[in-house]
């Protein structure tokens, strides 16, 4: 493999880059090139390259909601990470694509600047969140996002609305387009400080209390079905603590699978695998990913 195709980007440009180190499951074979870039220019020149060069692209956020699996992969992974601006104009806030969400939820509130405290504890990029309408039970971010700015392959940035996104429970259109976010704005109340700050660590504790925050995991597996919880029927079927090889159910948490120390990608799907079976057998319900699974085999 040689750098050619980003020579000029190769300054932020690795090669051979196991996701492993990239992912919060800390999980994931090594990607082709792993592109990290500075700015909205850097961003819509990877892509001319890719085509060029037959790799497909994939824009990663923090990694705190998918599954890489073993590889290698042919792949150009091209980071969000260093889209780390955060602009504040009256009471909107504006936030580069790879600014972490705890940040920006811990910056809104600093400025006085309410209506975040639902995502607290929610790990990940404002994009992947946006992306993926991140949220728990006292809100998503589809309540305060207005509109964000993103681009297409060949075409110059743009501003979306919040209507162009679809936002649906954990969906938005952005990750079967081929949309890339760089940056989104919230509109949220100005509030004082202190009480946010309450409300804040009230749903930490809450999540700490019932969720295994600090284990190596990609957040909940499945999406909940239509009134019920995914966690409630994994935990029904007795499969808190089934594992194979270093991946289990966390005993803290049914929906979360945890990676226990040396657990694969194969791993992981394989007890996926038998969550799903167990609880279909049970309960007759077809659990549904929640988390995304990169593969060469664009599976959805
Ligand atoms: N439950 C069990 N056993 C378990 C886990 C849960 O019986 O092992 C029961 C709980 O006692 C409760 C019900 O299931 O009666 C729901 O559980 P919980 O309140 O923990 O919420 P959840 O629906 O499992 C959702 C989101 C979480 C978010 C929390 C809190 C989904 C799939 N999950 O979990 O989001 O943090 O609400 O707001 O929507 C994530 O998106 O990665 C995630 C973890």
């Amino acid at each position: 493999m040689t750098l050619l195709p980003f020579a000029d980007l190769a300054d932020f440009t690795r090669e051979n880059e196991p996701m492993a180190q990239h992912t919060s499951f800390r999980v994931g074979g090594p990607v082709a090139y792993f592109i990290e870039p500075r700015t909205w220019d850097e961003f819509r020149a990877v892509y001319p390259r890719s085509q060029d060069a037959g790799l497909p692209i994939r824009v990663l956020g923090r990694g705190s909601n998918i599954l890489v699996t073993d590889g290698p992969h042919p792949w150009v992974v091209v980071s969000t990470r260093r889209l780390h601006e955060i602009r504040r104009e009256g009471n909107l806030i504006s936030a580069g694509a790879g600014v972490s969400l705890p940040k920006l939820v811990a910056m809104a509130e600093s400025c006085g600047l309410g209506g975040l405290e639902p995502l607290a504890g929610i790990p990940g990029s404002v994009g992947g969140a946006v992306a993926m309408n991140a949220g728990g039970r006292h809100g998503c971010v589809a309540d305060r996002f207005v509109g964000g700015m993103v681009v297409a392959p060949g075409h110059m940035p743009r501003w979306a609305e919040h209507g162009e996104m679809e936002f649906d429970y954990r969906y938005s259109i952005v990750p079967k387009t081929h949309l890339l976010l760089l940056s989104a704005t919230f509109e949220l109340d100005l509030a004082a400080p202190r009480g946010l700050q309450a409300q804040r660590r009230t749903i930490l504790a809450e999540k700490r209390a019932t969720q295994p925050m600090k284990d190596r995991s990609a957040g909940c597996v499945f999406k909940n079905p239509p009134n019920l919880s995914a966690g409630k029927l994994i935990d029904q079927a007795g499969l808190k603590g089934t594992h194979v090889r270093g991946a289990a159910v966390s005993h803290k948490h049914a929906n979360f699978i945890v990676n226990t120390g040396n657990a694969t990608a194969a791993d992981v799907l394989q007890l996926i695998d038998i969550v799903v079976q167990r609880v279909r057998d049970k309960f007759q319900v077809t659990l549904e990913l929640e988390l995304e699974i990169w593969d060469d085999q664009e599976r959805k």
